[in-house]
């Protein structure tokens, strides 16, 4: 089998150190070639494609597409940023692996999904806790008994590292952000969510640290298509002090089960540990270069269209969040249709004046 030719929109901090030594890994195995890199910083592009070995650098998408004969595309930029790589990926027939959010506008989300599936092409959201042996475990546990309610606790420390995630217009909000990945794993142990009502608690203006101005706190609960309720509560208060949290629950009839990335628990015993160093992004990477290669998409566990949902649950929480917690039903919500008004984009549910 011939290597796949990779190219790479976003040259920053998700493709240099999650993506790249994997695929830098399969490139020696020759199962990869790490075709071409663009950024819109051509010094960032530059750099990296000497520290990588890639073969060909641009600052523009368009032209890459142009001149290179890609088997497939990483697309790693932030989320209000996307324009038409992924529409030009689709008509080129060229698998995509897009990152978490995809976008903070669910209309453009629809477009690409739209494109991505006509044209057949294998695609991936960056939903890579999937890819975590533990997750399969639960999964597959869940699926084994009777699930009524889930819990979702991140309690975040620390800052941000980059100027983007500090703002809620360019973000989307730590919700959308970072808690994106485990609303999408509780789908990926509960099916599709059908409906969201949203609380969020907000900074007062001149209050936490310049530039933040994302909300403190973000009470979010979910009804899924299987009746099962979640409640997945983030908050950012804890800035100054190493006490984060994450817990991950699901409550089924006579089993409470507890996720990490390391170990299932149930009722209180480990009935599942991860096997050693268990690589998720390697494992995500993978697939994909798999799915490329043999042109078999089985595997792939978040496909751009299947991940709609995850998309539309964390922005309808910013919708139902900036209209006091009105009940938003996702099929509305992604159709544009939601109380009749459009309330699609993620900005919908800024509070501008509390900032
Ligand atoms: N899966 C995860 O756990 C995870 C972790 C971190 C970030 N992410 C996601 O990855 C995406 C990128 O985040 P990051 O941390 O790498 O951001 P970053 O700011 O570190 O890097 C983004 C890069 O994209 C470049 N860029 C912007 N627009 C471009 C364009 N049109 N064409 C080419 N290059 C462009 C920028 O110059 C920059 O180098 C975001 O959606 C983020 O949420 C996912």
């Amino acid at each position: 089998m011939t290597a796949a030719r990779l190219g790479f929109v976003g040259l920053g901090h998700i493709t240099v150190n999650a993506h790249l030594p994997p695929l830098a890994a399969l490139a020696e195995k020759g199962d990869v070639t790490l075709q071409a890199f663009c950024d819109v910083d051509g010094e960032t592009a530059a750099g990296r494609a000497r520290t990588f070995g890639a073969n060909a650098v641009y600052t523009d998408h368009r032209e890459m597409f142009d001149k290179e004969d890609l088997d497939g595309v990483y697309i790693c930029i932030p989320p209000t940023l996307h324009t038409d790589a992924e529409l030009i990926a689709a008509e080129k027939g060229i698998p995509v692996m897009v990152e978490k959010p995809q976008t903070l506008d669910v209309a453009q989300a629809v477009r690409f999904s739209e494109a991505i599936r006509k044209a057949g092409v294998p695609s991936q959201v960056g939903f890579m806790s999937r890819y975590y042996a533990t997750a399969e475990f639960m999964r597959d546990r869940v699926s084994e008994r009777t699930p009524r309610h889930a819990l979702v606790q991140l309690l975040y420390s620390g800052g941000h590292i980059r100027y983007w995630t500090s703002r809620f217009e360019l973000c989307g909000g730590s919700f959308v952000e970072n808690t994106i990945h485990m609303v999408d794993l509780l789908r990926f142990f509960l099916g599709d969510i059908a409906e969201v009502s949203a609380f969020y608690h907000y900074r007062k203006p001149g209050e936490g640290p310049h530039p933040i101005n994302l909300p403190h706190v973000y009470d979010v609960n979910y009804r899924f298509e299987n009746g099962v309720v979640a409640s997945v509560t983030t908050s950012r208060v804890l800035t100054n002090v190493n006490a984060s949290r994450r817990e991950v629950l699901v409550v089924c009839d006579d089993s409470l089960l507890e996720w990490s990335a390391e170990t299932v628990i149930e009722n209180g015993e480990a009935v599942f540990e991860s096997p050693g160093a268990d690589n998720a992004f390697a494992r995500q990477a993978r697939e994909f270069v798999n799915a490329i290669r043999s042109g078999d998409a089985s595997e792939l566990r978040n496909g751009y269209p299947q991940a709609l949902n995850s998309l539309a649950a964390v922005l309808g929480a910013n919708a139902s969040a900036s209209e006091g917690g009105a009940l938003i039903r996702l099929e509305e919500f992604v159709r544009g249709t939601a109380g009749g008004r459009d309330r699609t984009r993620a900005d919908a549910g800024a509070k501008p004046d509390a900032f």
